[in-house]
């Protein structure tokens, strides 16, 4: 079976400014030891105002963290007023996008087609989507959850080639667990890990799946971090509040430390 890459990251959504987002980082790579990074990704979402900042501080302190963007726009160009494109992106040395994130499926009326288009956009240019995924609390209690997200995933990756599913990174995040400290129990976040990974390997062969790094997402904590990591199908994890400190944080990705 193909090694999997832990992939950590912290979305800040709309939260610090450019400053504050310098003075975040500088803290987190003040607290986080070579080690802590070994064998894993570690990934920062700020703000698209926030990027460039970023991107200067990862290059001229060489920190091994990965950049990445909240959102984007599909065309690559366009009448498209306040929208920021993939390649714009790019050019900033982003590395992952986040995709069809639940908030932007619910405040911003993203479908699966929109999210599809994104995630089309995204690896045109050479970046990772971290395409996400999640039931509400209303369907998981009609006993729906695993159907909806498998009909998200299959939605969002239309026309989407094996070549580029294998730089796929997949966030399954609940939406009842996202910001409410209400987290999936590590055995949920498992079983709908293993249905993701389960539904890759029918659209794309085993091979893609068993590569597939899948997160879990939603009120994850440094208190509950190991646990949710200690699945055998849970390759990282999707961090927002928690992302937002730096000590936290810290924790979180430092949570192999002994
Ligand atoms: P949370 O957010 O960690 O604050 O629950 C997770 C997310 O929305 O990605």
């Amino acid at each position: 079976m193909p090694e999997r890459t832990p992939i950590i990251a912290g979305n800040w959504k709309m939260h610090r400014d450019h400053l504050e987002a310098i003075q975040l980082v500088q803290k987190l790579a003040y607290h986080l030891s070579e080690e802590d990074y070994e064998g894993q990704e570690v990934v920062v979402c700020p703000p698209f105002v926030a990027l460039r900042s970023i991107q200067t501080l990862i290059q001229s302190d060489k920190l091994p963290l990965g950049l990445g963007a909240q959102n984007c726009h599909a065309e690559d160009e366009g009448a498209f007023t306040g929208e920021i494109s993939a390649p714009m992106l790019a050019r900033l040395d982003v590395a992952y996008v986040l995709c069809g994130h639940s908030e932007r499926r619910a405040l911003f009326g993203e479908t699966d087609e929109v999210v599809n288009a994104k995630v089309r956009a995204v690896q045109r240019h050479g970046m990772r989507p971290i395409l996400c995924v999640g039931e509400t609390l209303e369907q998981r209690e009609a006993g729906e959850a695993t159907q909806v997200v498998v009909d998200q995933l299959r939605g969002s990756l239309e026309g989407v080639t094996i070549g580029e599913a294998t730089q796929l990174v997949v966030a399954y995040e609940p939406v009842w667990a996202i910001g409410t400290g209400r987290n999936a129990t590590p055995d949920d976040a498992q079983e709908m890990c293993a249905a993701i990974r389960g539904e890759i390997a029918e659209q794309y062969g085993q091979g893609t799946a068993d590569g597939l790094r899948v997160q879990y997402g939603g009120s994850v904590k440094p208190g509950n971090i190991r646990e949710l990591m200690g699945q055998p199908d849970v390759d990282g994890a999707l961090v927002g509040g928690a992302s937002l400190s730096s000590e936290d944080f810290a924790l979180i990705v430092s949570h192999r430390r002994g």
